[in-house]
């Protein structure tokens, strides 16, 4: 592995985020702006062939984890074909994918046989008329669906990924903590986050302590689990679950120190954090003709410039990002 994923505060980045399409068949109200995204033009969106250049690179230097985002990565025809080459590279141990599975379950037993070993997947509501209020489109049982086929396929466990928004689904959580008693799924409740044009608010977040009250409220046997120190989520198993729950505090408690995470966007641009504006083109130097040597540099000094920590969710939400749909989380 080399120098080049290590930060100024020594942290070593082995997970690259990679979002696959700005495009979406969803228009989550957290996610994507009620007037819609502009689009990157077509030519200016990597290749597939610059996309398993660049992951190489990153392999090569240390990378073991590619997680697939977008947008929604599953509505790309050649999905098939990037988990294949992604999968191939050597020293890659986790190829995984964050979708919103619409139209996964079908999908699935071809990805898996691709090389896709881990899942998550984003529900926000157990009742179907919410959903289509959040997400501004059909789609509840489709979810529920890829949820039990990822489960039926073996993955273990499903990561269940579900944004909590005061006054829309905090009246879910024990719901969504009832589905940990049978299934071998790990739902994780997410602090909502601001990002460009989803008109986050503080009153909307829902803090973590909030949230594991409810739950100690409802459930006896709440327990804390150890957590890796890159996790995003702090886990909890509950007596009598075959599955676990998290909560990804973000906004109230942030994980940076232990951040091992990086981000190459569909657009070419590579983002050293979540937040903030830090990003650089690896597009335009590929395409002007760049060796990989030169890629490492410009890689390599983007990570230097890497902050500590996000700002604080009140800066956060003051600063010029992106909207999420182009970031993928
Ligand atoms: P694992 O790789 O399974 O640990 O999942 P993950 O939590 O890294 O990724 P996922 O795509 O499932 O995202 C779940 C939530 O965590 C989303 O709300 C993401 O925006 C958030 N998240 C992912 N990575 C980061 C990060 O580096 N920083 C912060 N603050 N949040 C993140
Ligand atoms: N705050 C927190 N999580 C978010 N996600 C999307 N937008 C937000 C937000 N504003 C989640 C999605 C998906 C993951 C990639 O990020 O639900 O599970
Ligand atoms: Fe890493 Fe930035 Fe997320 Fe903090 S906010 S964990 S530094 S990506």
């Amino acid at each position: 592995s080399s120098e080049m994923l290590v930060d100024s505060f020594g942290r070593f980045h082995n997970y690259l985020r990679i979002s696959l399409t700005e495009r979406c068949n969803l228009r989550c109200q957290y996610c994507m702006p009620a007037k819609g995204v502009e689009l990157t033009p077509k030519s200016e969106l990597l290749s597939p062939d610059e996309i398993i250049r660049i992951a190489n690179l990153f392999v090569t230097s240390g990378v073991d984890k590619i997680r697939l985002t977008g947008g929604e990565p599953t509505i790309r025809k050649d999905i098939e074909d990037i988990c294949l080459h992604l999968s191939g590279l050597k020293g890659l141990k986790t190829l995984a994918m964050t979708t919103n599975g619409i139209v996964l379950s079908k999908k699935l037993p071809k990805l898996k046989e691709c090389g896709l070993n881990a899942l998550n997947i984003s529900l926000d509501t157990l009742v179907p008329a919410k959903f289509e209020f959040m997400t501004r489109r059909k789609g509840h049982s489709k979810v529920m669906e890829s949820i039990d086929a990822a489960v039926e396929l073996g993955y273990n466990p499903v990561k269940v990924n579900c944004v909590i928004m005061r006054g829309m689904n905090d009246d879910e959580i024990c719901n969504f903590v009832e589905l940990t008693r049978q299934k071998p799924i790990n739902v994780r409740f997410i602090e909502f986050m601001p990002f460009d044009g989803n008109v986050w608010n503080v009153k909307k977040l829902v803090p973590y302590a909030e949230m594991l009250d409810k739950v100690r409220q409802s459930y006896k046997g709440v327990e804390r689990l150890q957590d890796h120190h890159t996790d995003t989520a702090k886990n909890f198993r509950i007596d009598g679950h075959v599955g676990t729950i998290s909560f990804i505090t973000s906004m109230t408690e942030h994980f940076c120190a232990g951040c091992n995470r990086l981000r190459l966007l569909a657009d070419g641009n590579f983002k050293v954090c979540l937040f903030g504006p830090s990003e650089v083109s690896l597009r335009e130097p590929i395409r002007a003709g760049v060796n990989d040597a030169g890629l490492k540099e410009i890689i390599g000094a983007a990570v230097k410039r890497k902050k500590a920590k996000h700002a604080g969710m009140f800066d956060i939400a003051k600063t010029a990002n992106r909207p999420m749909i182009h970031i993928g989380g």
